[in-house]
């Protein structure tokens, strides 16, 4: 099979703001205990953080984790995790019906972000809480010092400020699930008034307003547009959440999913701008994807489980290939949105729908799904260049016209190079790609890559996957010539004249 990439120097989509690269640590599951902290472990540092773990989030170069939740963030009291550890008070977590002992909180979280090279996105409660908890959490994170909250922090052992830039008004609000849910009208209003109040502690802050959790939701459209309706003056963003997974072993038309991702992404970016000339605001409103992934292996598993264990195995995804192939898609349609969506989370990032798994011995290892993140989220910095491709496509159970080729190109101006990512997603056929330099003059490839040839149900727990190199190719100043091997991801960056 034949497909052809031009590369256009003169149309890009946009910059690629390097938080699309985020992650997602909830209190659920093994993701914090047992997970990012373990601190009885030989493995662990002199603050109880997993050192095998961190190295492997400074392998994913992860700009940016969302915490404490998801779910739970809407029954959290943040109070309670801050202070003398022997003082914090074990609750009742009703989101993921488990014990949470607030040994690991606000203080734990940022100096571990800080030895993962990492930044907060911080959520706050909007189920049970709402304007004034949150009000002091910025207080208590962002002012310097001299007041009630900022010189808690001090006494608890933070001199400087947390400086948290990007902050969540809530998480999932639209979902019945969601302690505290609200209609839109109700949440609309409170985010409005909540993100006010949060500004006015800090106004260098950027918020995050709950979207939809899904496409599918009932409410799905409408709910943006009144949340917006209510709160477009006072926020920055607004979210959105989406999970794939392949429950009916169709191959073809699971890999068609990114396809589901970006007319999510483009109806949002529509509701968004609709509510802008309505309101004949010249302010444009930016997307943060910040839950995304595969998510479905666990689910049987899931069911079974005992309530109010603390750190109990949940949502323990064990990803195959397929999935691997599935996420570099997604993180494709991402990039090709770069103009609007400018916060990304897989989530999750440890041991919870994560690319990262620690066993009882505390050795950390890498999913499957590891592999096309580490590579996008390393090279895939700089300039998104406008696709123009040619391939051939098929249709699947839900999708028509899916194009065997899925591909973005990126320019990193400070390096001089060009990086292409690209599925093949025939699973029978290989691919001869030619890529036309277009105005660009190629110079040589400095690495060229392929994560291929394993089987759509094989993961790594064995430690075996690897990416390898791809020799065949052939390159001159305006061609490169590459073969693409059947169900394969792959990378080539390019150094330019
Ligand atoms: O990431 C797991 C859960 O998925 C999050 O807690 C919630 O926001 C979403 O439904």
């Amino acid at each position: 099979m034949k497909a052809n990439l031009t590369l256009d120097k003169y149309a890009p989509i946009s910059k690629v703001d390097p938080r699309v690269y985020g992650s997602f640590i909830e209190h659920l599951g093994r993701a914090v205990y047992d997970g990012i902290y373990q601190p009885d472990h030989p493995n662990a540092d002199e603050d109880g953080f997993n050192k095998n773990v961190i190295d492997l989030v400074k392998e994913l170069n992860v700009p940016i984790v969302r915490y404490p939740g998801g779910n739970f963030v809407s029954g959290f009291n943040w109070e309670d995790s801050v202070g003398p550890k022997e003082n914090r008070p074990r609750r009742l977590d009703l989101a993921w019906r488990s014990i949470e002992t607030n040994q690991f909180g606000l203080h734990e979280f940022e100096k571990w972000a800080k030895k993962a090279n990492t930044n907060t996105m911080m959520a706050v409660n909007m189920g049970t809480r709402g304007i004034d908890a949150a009000r002091h959490l910025v207080e208590y994170c962002n002012f310097p010092k001299g007041t009630a909250y900022s010189d808690w922090r001090r006494q608890n052992g933070a001199e400087e400020p947390f400086n948290i830039k990007t902050w969540c008004v809530g998480n999932e609000m639209n979902g019945p699930w969601q302690i505290g849910h609200k209609t839109a009208t109700e949440y609309g209003r409170a985010a409005n008034e909540t993100s006010k109040a949060m500004k006015l502690v800090d106004e260098s802050i950027e918020t995050v307003v709950c979207g939809s959790s899904a496409p599918d939701m009932p409410t799905f459209g409408s709910w943006e547009s009144t949340v917006l309706d209510e709160a477009y003056d006072n926020v920055d963003y607004l979210s959105l959440h989406r999970y794939y997974g392949n429950q009916e072993n169709d191959t073809a038309n699971y890999l068609a999913k990114g396809k589901d991702l970006d007319d999510f992404i483009s109806g949002v970016i529509a509701i968004c701008d609709s509510i802008k000339a309505r309101k004949h605001s010249n302010k444009q409103i930016n997307l943060s994807l910040d839950e995304w992934n595969v998510w479905y292996h666990s689910n049987d598993a899931d069911a079974k489980n005992k309530p109010w264990q603390i750190a109990p195995h949940l949502l323990e995804d064990i990803y195959n290939f397929e999935d691997a192939l599935l996420v570099g898609s997604l993180l494709i349609t991402i990039l090709k949105h770069a103009d609007r969506v400018k916060i990304a989370c897989l989530a999750q990032l440890v041991n919870v729908i994560a690319p990262i798994m620690t066993d009882e011995d505390g050795n950390a290892w890498k999913q499957s799904i590891f592999f096309p993140f580490m590579q996008v989220s390393n090279y895939g910095r700089g300039t998104v260049l406008t696709p123009i491709q040619k391939a051939a496509s098929y249709s699947s159970k839900d999708f028509e016209n899916i194009p065997y080729l899925d591909s973005i190109a990126i320019l990193n101006d400070e390096e001089n190079t060009v990086t292409i990512f690209a599925l093949n997603r025939s699973l029978e056929d290989g691919m001869k790609l030619h890529i036309n330099a277009g105005d660009f003059e190629f110079n040589t490839v400095k690495e060229a890559t392929q994560f291929a040839g394993y089987g759509m149900k094989q993961t790594n727990e064995d430690g075996k996957m690897k990416i390898a190199k791809n020799d065949k190719f052939d390159l001159t100043q305006k061609e490169l010539d590459i073969t693409l091997a059947p169900a394969s991801w792959n990378m080539v960056r390019i150094s330019l004249k």
